[in-house]
């Protein structure tokens, strides 16, 4: 026998875990029932089916039961979203889920479950959806009623992909609190009036309405678009054409496109006639290196001193200093790591960031002392592009590494060790001119000039950049058996 089963179905949770309580309690099936969503009752009545049209007439409960089903609260968050989802599925899904549960625990945990995946998606496609709706809802100013005052009132229509109104008003609440705002959708709408929250479920119908509000979304779209920043595939997944329609700026874009590269040329050829930034520290290096003595590189210091004065090629400009290695010259492993980051570019010493702390736990693991090691870089200055007030790393390209691949050489010449550990691609391009799969070389023993033995591992900054936990750690455990296995081989 099926159990059919009428809700609403758009976004609210109560109504589905009402009847899904009641189900669970009467034993019944995943199979068995049949959720539908109102309006949806024809082509039903088979012989077979028992028709609950909001479970609260199922003749085996009524509404004084009290029924306690226990989920885990994992399970209630997911629901929450997964209930706003539009896939006629989802009801079925989660009481799936929630029949499963009951003999599975941990059923959430199993990543690779294809109710657990499909879940996730559902839930996932909701958090997108309503992304989009707080990025891409445009207010329209309604007039007042003739000479009535008040506060100011604005209407928006949005077309989201989910039920997802109810879920995403208190957002335009906290952010559009000194406002009376109405927001319709075909799934819901949404209203403000300064003290309450209004949320409702009947779809709208799109009204005829446009002013000059447009105009201002317009002027300011086409003033923050940036044509040297313009990446079209990058955008069209932000912006998907769907939201195109109510968007006033949108008509902008295909010409905005279109005239991006000229305009990128005509920023260049202005651009060619001002000086660089940083031209007056370009010029000072410049000065220093036709007064600067020669002097004889033959010791260590000599060469750090040296390196100070550094200008071969731009990036002492932006660097606040030359961060050069460190540890002491007779030292029988020399780890050589990318480039300074940001903190090491303030304190003047390789390795004291995040992925220092990474690194230095490591060696204490493998037994080894920080101290005995020498600990440099391939590059000696920090890149990074500056965002706001944070600097973020970048990458050094081939001609800045083959610069800088001086410095390292003669550390190498001076230091004379026996074992050189590479941290990462840079590292090992610095060290070899190898530019394939750093992982092809990781774990072997590589035979340099004058005997000295070379190992392959990943970067620290690799493993803070790891998404995903399970296999940040696993490659945490793999890095730190990299560095005991050097350790134990230079020992
Ligand atoms: N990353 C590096 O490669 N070197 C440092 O000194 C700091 C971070």
């Amino acid at each position: 026998m099926t159990a059919s089963c009428f809700l609403e179905g758009r976004g609210d949770l109560t109504e589905w875990r009402d009847a899904a309580r009641r189900f669970l309690m009467a034993g019944i099936e995943p199979a068995e029932i049949d959720w539908r969503l109102r309006g949806d009752e024809q082509g039903l009545f088979d012989a077979t089916a028992t028709v609950f049209p909001n479970l609260r007439s199922s003749p085996t409960l009524t509404e004084t039961d009290t029924i306690q089903v226990s989920v885990p609260l994992a399970f209630l968050r997911l629901a929450e979203a997964v209930v706003c989802h539009s896939n006629p599925g989802r009801f079925a899904l989660l009481y799936r889920l929630l029949f499963r549960l009951k003999q599975e625990r941990h059923l959430l945990d199993v990543k690779s479950d294809v109710d657990v995946v499909a879940a996730h998606g559902m839930h996932k496609s909701v958090g997108r959806d309503y992304h989009k709706m707080t990025a891409f809802v445009r207010f329209k100013e309604m007039p007042l009623p003739a000479g009535t005052v008040g506060r100011r009132r604005f209407f928006s229509w949005f077309e989201p992909d989910h039920f997802i109104v109810a879920r995403v008003a208190p957002f335009f609440q906290r952010r559009f609190n000194d406002m009376d705002w109405i927001i319709a959708t075909p799934r819901g709408s949404a209203s403000w009036d300064g003290e309450t929250l209004r949320t409702s479920t009947q779809p709208a119908q799109k009204p005829d309405i446009s002013d000059e509000t447009e105009e201002l979304w317009r002027t300011y779209y086409a003033s923050i678009f940036n044509p040297a920043r313009l990446k079209v595939k990058m955008m069209m997944t932000e912006m998907p054409k769907k939201y195109w329609r109510n968007l006033p700026e949108a008509d902008l874009i295909p010409g905005l496109i279109a005239g991006a590269e000229a305009q990128v040329m005509d920023m260049g050829r202005r651009q060619a006639s001002e000086p660089l930034p940083f031209h007056h520290r370009l010029q000072a290096a410049a000065a220093q290196v036709q007064a600067r003595p020669v002097v004889e590189i033959d010791t260590i210091e000599s060469l750090r001193q040296e390196a100070r004065h550094c200008s071969r090629c731009d990036l002492h400009c932006r660097a606040t200093q030359t961060v050069f290695g460190e540890g002491p010259v007779d030292a029988r492993l020399m780890i050589v790591g990318e480039q300074p980051g940001d903190q090491e570019d303030l304190e003047g010493r390789p390795f004291t960031g995040p992925a220092g702390r990474i690194f230095d736990e490591a060696l204490s693991l493998a037994g080894l002392d920080r101290r005995m090691l020498y600990v440099t870089n391939a590059v000696k200055h920090f890149k990074y592009e500056p965002r706001g007030k944070r600097r973020i790393h970048r990458r050094p390209n081939m001609g800045e590494v083959q610069q800088c691949r001086w410095w390292l050489t003669r550390e190498i010449h001076l230091v004379q060790p026996k074992v050189i550990v590479a941290m990462g691609a840079t590292a090992l391009f610095s060290l070899t001119d190898y530019k394939d799969r750093l992982e092809d070389l990781r774990g072997r023993s590589i035979v340099m000039e004058e005997g000295r033995t070379l190992f392959v591992t990943v970067h620290p900054s690799y493993l803070l950049r790891i998404p995903d936990e399970g296999r940040r750690a696993e490659e945490l455990a793999r890095f730190r058996d990299d560095i005991r296995r050097i350790g134990r081989f230079a020992a």
